[in-house]
Parts: C-alpha cells; sequence; structure tokens
C-alpha cells in the first residue's frame, strides 16, 4: 500500500505562491537551499522560465527537482531523486566547500549528489534551457542536470548513449544496434514496443548504421535522432515551450505549451494506439478499445495485482511441464478476435484448426495459439504478452486451459460473459475491509470489468489535446471519452485558502446530506465548487487515503475533485465547478421553454449520466458506488454534458458507520433500490436502480420518484414500472414522453430508454451493469460521433 500511495503523491504538484518568494540566481560554495523554505527560496533561470529546488511530492515529502515557472500546473522537468523523497524538516541542498552538490535528509543521510568537487568561485546556475550546472571558477561546466535526465527532455537536451528516460516500467533509450526504442522492462518480461517491432529497421524508417546514439528536441519542435527518426511537433515553430516525457502509461509524448493558459497540449505521441504499449495490461492481460480502454484477464485468469494492471494476470490452474503433462486434460477455449504479441514458439502456414490444436496441445509449455482461417496461419504461443483485442482482427486466440476449470467452451465466450451477473464485489455494511471492499470476485466475469489501468496512474490524454487526437482519424473516439490526462492538480489545500477562495463561505450553491457547497476563486482563477462536510470523523490520513483515490478518478462526465482540506475541525472538499445547474432545475417543475431541455439533449445526459457511473463501476481502480444518483446529482455543462457529481462519498460515509446514519447521508427516497431498506449488502446494482428511475424522469419529465405519475395520480414505483412496460411492450412510447416536446423526440430512443429504465427497476440480479446500459444507448446514437473505431 505504501508504494502504492507513495507512486500516486508523486505527481502530485502544489502550487507554489509565487508573490512572497525570493528566487535566488545562484547558489556559492558553502550555501543551501533549506527544504522548510521551499515556497520562497529557490533558483530561477535568468529569464524566470525555470525554477529549481525543492518541490513537494507528498505530504512532509520532497524532491530536489527543476520545473516550468509560469504553467497552471507545476510540471517538473528533471529530479535529483525521483524515487527516494526526503523529508519536508531538515532536508537540505548543500553546494559543499568540495564543490559537490549534496542533498541530505533529516538525519543526515546523503540522498543524491553530484560528484563534482572544484575550489574557489564554483557555483550552482539555472540556465535558460532549463539546465542546472554546477561551474567552476573558470566558468568550465562540471556537472549538468541535462547529462542525467528522469522523465523528460527538453529542447537541446540531449539523449546520449549513456542516458534514458525513465517512468516506471518503461524506458526510452539507444539499443544496443543503434536505434532510438521504447521498452518496457517489467518483473518478468521485457519487451520492445516502439518503433514497432514487427518491422525491420529499414522498415520502420530508422538505420543502425550511424552510432552516434544522439536525439535532441530543437527549438522548432522536431525531435531528431541519429538513426534518422525525425518527428516533427504538430504545432511546429519556434514561439512555443515543449516537453517529450515519457509518461506513466508507457508513451511518449511531446508536450506544447499554450502561454495564455499555461497548460500543456499532446502536439505528438510516439504510439497512438495505446494497446499497443507493451506491458500496458501486463502479462496473460488484453487490451480492448471498447467500450473504453481498458484491460481484462482472459478465462481461467485473475488478475495478479487488483491495484496495478501491469503485473496482468495470473493463471488460476497450476500446470507443471516435467512428465506428469497430460494433453488429454487440456483444452482450448476461443477468444474471438484476440491476438497475444509474440512470444510465438512455432509457426506454421495452411494447417487447420484442428492440427494447430493438437501442435499446442502437444507441447505443455504451449500456453495458447492464435489462428487466422484464411491463410491457415497457426502461432503457438509460451507465454501470453500484450494481449489486445479489437474486432477487425482477423483471427482469433485460443487458450489453453484445464478441463476441469468449467469454463465454457462456447466458442462465443463474449457472449455468455455479457449475460452473466457480473460479480461486482460487494460492499458488505459493516465490513472492516481498508476500504469496505471485498476481494474481487475473480473469474470469466471479471473480463469485461475492472479496468484499473497503469497501477498509480491513468495518464492519458488532456483534453485540451482533443483537437490532436481528432485530426488522427485512426484513434478510436472511445478513448476520448473515457480518459484524460490525470493532471498534477490534485492536492492539500489550506483553510485559509479555500476561506479567501469563497470569499469567507459567502456564496452558497448547494445543499446536501454531506455538506454545503460554496462557490470559490482560487489564485490561479480557477472557479470551483468547495464543499464543507459536516458531521465528519475521519482522521487525516485516512482522508488523506480516500481523498487520493477519488482525486485519481477522471472521466468528462464526473465532477473533477481538485483536493481537499483536513485542518481540525474544517474538512472540506475543492471541487470542478459545473456552469449550469443540476438535471432537476431543467426537468421538473414550471421550467420555463428557453430552458425546457430538447430530446437529444436528454438523449445526451442520459449517455453521459451513464457514461460516468459505467466508469465509476467498472474503471476505476477501486470500485466506487455512487450511492445516491439523482437528478440533483447531475450537473450540466455548458453544452449540456452530464456530469456527476457527489460520487466517492459513500466509502467515507461507510467507515464509521457507529455514529452515522447511513440511510441519512446517502440514498434519496424515491431512487433508493429496495435493497436499501432491507439493509442487505449493497453492490453496484443500487445505483443502477437510480439510474432507471432518473431515466424515466429524463423521458417523461415528471418526477416519478414523488410516487407520483405524468397525470398526477398517486402510485408506487413498482405499479408505475408495470404501466411502463405496458406501454413499452404495446410500443407506444408517445403518451409517456414529457408532453412539453410537442411531439419532438426520437421514439426509437425512447423506446431504448425505457426498455433499459425498467430494466433497471427489476430484482437486482436481473438489473444490466452500466456497461451494458452504455452499449445498448450507443446502438441508438443518431449523432454519429461515436464511430466504430478503424483498424
Ligand atoms: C535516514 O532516513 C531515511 C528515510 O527517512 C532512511 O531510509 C535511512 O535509513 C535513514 N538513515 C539513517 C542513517 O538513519
Ligand atoms: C550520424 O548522426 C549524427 C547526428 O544526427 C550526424 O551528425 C552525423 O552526420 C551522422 N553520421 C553519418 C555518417 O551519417
Ligand atoms: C491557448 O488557449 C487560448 C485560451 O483558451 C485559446 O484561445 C488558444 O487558441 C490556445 N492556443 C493554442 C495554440 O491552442
Ligand atoms: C511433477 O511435479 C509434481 C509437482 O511438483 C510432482 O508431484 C510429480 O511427481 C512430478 N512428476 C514427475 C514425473 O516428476
Ligand atoms: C509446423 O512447422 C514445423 C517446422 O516449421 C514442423 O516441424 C511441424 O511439423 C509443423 N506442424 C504441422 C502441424 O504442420
Ligand atoms: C480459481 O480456482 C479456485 C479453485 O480451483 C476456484 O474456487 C475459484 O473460483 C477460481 N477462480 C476463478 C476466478 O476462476
Amino acid at each position: 500500500m505504501a508504494t502504492f500511495l507513495f507512486l500516486f503523491i508523486l505527481p502530485l504538484l502544489p502550487i507554489l505562491p509565487c508573490s512572497d518568494a525570493s528566487p535566488m540566481p545562484l547558489l556559492s560554495r558553502g550555501s543551501s537551499l533549506l527544504v522548510e523554505e521551499y515556497k520562497h527560496t529557490f533558483l530561477t533561470s535568468p529569464d524566470g522560465d525555470f525554477s529549481c529546488g525543492f518541490y513537494e511530492v507528498g505530504r512532509n515529502a520532497f524532491s530536489f527537482s527543476i520545473w516550468f515557472t509560469n504553467t497552471a500546473e507545476k510540471t517538473t522537468v528533471w529530479s535529483a531523486n525521483p524515487k527516494y523523497p526526503v523529508n519536508g524538516q531538515g532536508s537540505k541542498v548543500l553546494l559543499n566547500h568540495d564543490g559537490n552538490l549534496v542533498l541530505t535528509d533529516v538525519n543526515g543521510t546523503v540522498t543524491w549528489d553530484s560528484k563534482t568537487s572544484s575550489g574557489k568561485g564554483t557555483t550552482v546556475v539555472l540556465l535558460d534551457t532549463g539546465n542546472l550546472v554546477i561551474r567552476n571558477g573558470n566558468s568550465e561546466i562540471l556537472w549538468g542536470s541535462f547529462s542525467s535526465p528522469t522523465d523528460t527532455l527538453l529542447p537541446f537536451q540531449p539523449l546520449t548513449k549513456g542516458t534514458r528516460l525513465v517512468s516506471g516500467y518503461n524506458s526510452l533509450y539507444f539499443d544496443n544496434d543503434n536505434v532510438l526504442r521504447l521498452m518496457y522492462d517489467g518483473p518478468d518480461i521485457s519487451s520492445i514496443y516502439w518503433p514497432s517491432a514487427e518491422y525491420t529497421v529499414y522498415k520502420n524508417g530508422r538505420t543502425n548504421y550511424n552510432s552516434s546514439r544522439i536525439a535532441v528536441l530543437d527549438a522548432e519542435g522536431y525531435f531528431r535522432s541519429s538513426d534518422l527518426l525525425k518527428v516533427k511537433s504538430s504545432d511546429w515553430g519556434t514561439m512555443t515551450k515543449r516537453r517529450l516525457t515519457l509518461d506513466y502509461d508507457g508513451n511518449l509524448r511531446m508536450y506544447s505549451l499554450n502561454a495564455s493558459r499555461g497548460s500543456w497540449i499532446v502536439s505528438w505521441e510516439a504510439v497512438a494506439k495505446m494497446c499497443g504499449v507493451h506491458g500496458l495490461c501486463g502479462k496473460n492481460g488484453i487490451c480492448e478499445y471498447w467500450p473504453s480502454l481498458h484491460c481484462s484477464c482472459p478465462p481461467g485468469y485473475e488478475m495478479t495485482d487488483p491495484q496495478n494492471w501491469n503485473k496482468g494476470c495470473r493463471p488460476n490452474f497450476s500446470k507443471i511441464c516435467n512428465g506428469s503433462y497430460k494433453a488429454e486434460d487440456f483444452e482450448f477455449i476461443k477468444l474471438p478476435h484476440t491476438d497475444f504479441y509474440g512470444f510465438d514458439q512455432t509457426y506454421n502456414v495452411s494447417i487447420s484448426l484442428e492440427e494447430c490444436k493438437k501442435a499446442c496441445l502437444e507441447i505443455c509449455s504451449c500456453a495458447g495459439f492464435t489462428y487466422k482461417t484464411g491463410p491457415g496461419l497457426c502461432y503457438t504461443k509460451v507465454l501470453l504478452f500484450n494481449g489486445y483485442r479489437y474486432p477487425h482482427f482477423p483471427g482469433d486466440n485460443y487458450i489453453k486451459l484445464p478441463k476441469n476449470l468449467g469454463i465454457s467452451t462456447s466458442s462465443d465466450s463474449r457472449k455468455s460473459r455479457l449475460t452473466c451477473n457480473q460479480n461486482i464485489p460487494e460492499i458488505v455494511q459493516g465490513s472492516s475491509s481498508m476500504y469496505g471492499i471485498n476481494s474481487v470476485d475473480k473469474n470469466w466475469t471479471t473480463y469485461y470489468v475492472f479496468a484499473a489501468i497503469l497501477g498509480a496512474l491513468v495518464l492519458l490524454f488532456t483534453g485540451t489535446s482533443w483537437w490532436f487526437l481528432s485530426s488522427k482519424q485512426d484513434i478510436p473516439k472511445s478513448m476520448e471519452a473515457g480518459y484524460r490526462m490525470v493532471t498534477n492538480q490534485f492536492r492539500m489545500f489550506t483553510h485559509r485558502e479555500l476561506k479567501e477562495a469563497t470569499g469567507k463561505f459567502k456564496e452558497e450553491i448547494g445543499r446536501g446530506g454531506s455538506g454545503i457547497v460554496y462557490r470559490g476563486v482560487l489564485e490561479d482563477k480557477r472557479v470551483v465548487a468547495v464543499k464543507k462536510l459536516t458531521n465528519f470523523s475521519h482522521s487525516e490520513e485516512e482522508l488523506w487515503a480516500e481523498m487520493s483515490i477519488i482525486g485519481r478518478i477522471n472521466h468528462m462526465n464526473l465532477v473533477r475533485m481538485w483536493g481537499f482540506c483536513s485542518e481540525g475541525q474544517h474538512k472540506l472538499l475543492v471541487y470542478e465547478y459545473v456552469e449550469n445547474e443540476s438535471l432537476d432545475r431543467y426537468l421538473f417543475g414550471n421550467v420555463s421553454s428557453e430552458r425546457l431541455i430538447s430530446w437529444s439533449q436528454r438523449f445526451k445526459i442520459a449517455l453521459g449520466t451513464a457514461r460516468g457511473l459505467a466508469y465509476l463501476h467498472h474503471e476505476c481502480l477501486e470500485w466506487v458506488i455512487h450511492c445516491d444518483i439523482k437528478p440533483e446529482n447531475i450537473l450540466l455543462t455548458r453544452d449540456f454534458e452530464a456530469k456527476i457529481a457527489d460520487f466517492g462519498l459513500a466509502k467515507l460515509s461507510r467507515r464509521d458507520r457507529s455514529s452515522f446514519n447511513l440511510t441519512h447521508m446517502r440514498g434519496t427516497m424515491g431512487y433508493m433500490a429496495p435493497e436499501w431498506a432491507l439493509n442487505s449488502p449493497i453492490n453496484a446494482k443500487v445505483d443502477v436502480y437510480s439510474y432507471g428511475v432518473v431515466l424515466i424522469e429524463i423521458v417523461t419529465g415528471s418526477r416519478i420518484s414523488s410516487g407520483v405519475t405524468v397525470d398526477g395520480t398517486e402510485v408506487e414505483i413498482k405499479l408505475f414500472v408495470q404501466v411502463l412496460k405496458q406501454y413499452t411492450e404495446s410500443g407506444s412510447v408517445k403518451d409517456i414522453v414529457d408532453q412539453r416536446l410537442h411531439g419532438q423526440f426520437n421514439p426509437e430512443q425512447a423506446m431504448v430508454m425505457l426498455k433499459i429504465a425498467t430494466a433497471c427497476l427489476e430484482e437486482r440480479n436481473s438489473r444490466p451493469s452500466m456497461h451494458d446500459i452504455v452499449k445498448a444507448l450507443l446502438a441508438c446514437d443518431d449523432e454519429d460521433d461515436h464511430p466504430a473505431y478503424s483498424w
């Protein structure tokens, strides 16, 4: 857990107040930077673009780093001690009298040093390029941070024979054959994924003849390497600040700074299809884009570490290849349109599927094979790595499993999976596990769910990089829909800061079971919603642990949390501010005709809400059940995109049940699934139920949750559902759809929505999953902006 949290904390970049800072031009012999003064004392480059000093990577944990001074979110480009942060008290960086720059921890341990020695006149200076250098009295450079990069290259910073960029298990480096490559080097597998190993060096447009091994990003945005690689930033030109970063997800991206906003946009990336980044889903894992980028385990396999997909999946059976192996004990399960890249044992052309099966059965070490029907290609695999599935892959994988596992050999395993109940781990009331979540049931049904990606960080695309992505037509839309860069913005706020931001909690914008919400403006001009939690008895550590999970949740249909504050009594959460009001204000009561939302807006809201919930249920690193889905918690952006508010709090409230009435805090009458009342264990299906109620309300425009139907008669939801069913079965929906739309609606969509809604209100095991719902809605989406992905 410690490393897990640490990995997350690493990129949290607090925004340093610049006002009372006293940047220093240089460090001379005998002078030092003290960690306690990190906010005020640091080096800056002459032009002010870069700063260097102590940089908070977590609570009371600091690194000695270089960062861009003028970005909205602090962006570090170098760190002396990326893996070994030092204590926030008593640590310092000293240029000692021997001319050695030394970083010491509180107890005097040397965490890092520049290994230089020099006499009088030695100084440490941060150059305009972002290079931190140690110069002797004759201005000769003895050492420079450019020569020991971490995960980022700045313009003019060469990557050479002896240097590499490293991020997690991935690195960018010059290989022995002089080619610049990206490699995944995990605990048990190493694999090169860029440039594609499927082609020769020559076909990839590279050469291995030039042994100078040097790659540089220039001022215009060209990144050139001695192996003839030459790539260009999409916004090339000299006016822009750029960086080339090996992100935590293993992709190498060039970022350009939008100086007016202080934000980064992706202007080039090495691997266009994220499933092509090896190690993303680990050993035996399968990467897929549909319905959004996620990993899964094949049948018979389970996630090795439920927190980290990099660790992949492990077989839930033993197979010992020592003579006791019997071919007849094994069988194959077909994984349609799936392949595992590399690790081929044999390769045969023009053989039948049966022969291919036989070949794999005969060899104990064969874990499965990929077969392409037309040419009869058979690849037996000794290892299943870098698995991916896409609809147009012209072959299938057959995975070898012991017969006694009891997994259906039905050729359409995908179908059987979807009709299964999804074994979402249940949150048992009173559970004592850390997050109140039982271990995940690991069988084939988890295949489609739990797309926890990348261990600690889900790093994908920034919202602002969409223009770039959409200009590249081969990137599946589903990726943009689901993911955005986890920007380094989540942080802890002080109470004073929030008091100032909200003008002493002046403007109340909402009020709910868990607290009161105020509007505020942060120092960096971001408008935020600040929620004051009432009745809260968590310790700071607990809150931090929970918040760091919620803070990582990032989806366009979920209200983003920017941070929190915990000081004694004061527990506050800081959220993204959403322009428009909540959905209920546009649906119920006397809504003026300009405010009344149109059918297409309603459909979009229904779909967005479903997507946000699907993400919470199936794709977060931790299972998150909302427990209070209702129109009041669905906020709308200016473009009427739905954003779900208030998620993640269910877990917080569950912890100390004794002092908290769960049903008081979470859940709202009328939207609560019947199992709430029965006090039985709840799972994600409670949200599905509430979603069903909301869906009906979106279609009908009336509060059915209040127990009053369209025509004003009072009726129990159960009965109402029966009535709805009759309408949908008879195919006439126009009497149910909001009359205020005057017939301006799409009957096919209305029918689908009502059918989904009635299914959601069934007994819980019969309710669909949010994934199923997203799919069903997408299938009748007439705005053609979710096309099938092209490969
Ligand atoms: C100093 O502290 C660090 C981390 O706090 C620890 O890893 C190291 O062992 C300590 N060294 C000594 C000599 O106590
Ligand atoms: C090798 O690459 C370097 C750097 O790109 C270049 O300056 C040099 O001319 C190249 N050498 C040959 C023989 O092409
Ligand atoms: C930078 O951001 C501003 C403000 O949002 C925007 O108007 C401008 O187009 C952006 N510039 C680039 C190059 O993307
Ligand atoms: C193979 O290994 C298993 C488990 O280690 C052992 O029980 C069995 O006797 C071994 N068989 C042979 C033929 O060595
Ligand atoms: C596959 O090819 C290998 C060598 O290329 C050959 O030994 C083997 O017999 C072939 N298998 C089949 C089933 O044709
Ligand atoms: C793994 O195997 C055990 C015993 O063989 C079984 O009880 C369990 O359900 C299996 N799990 C999965 C995910 O298949």
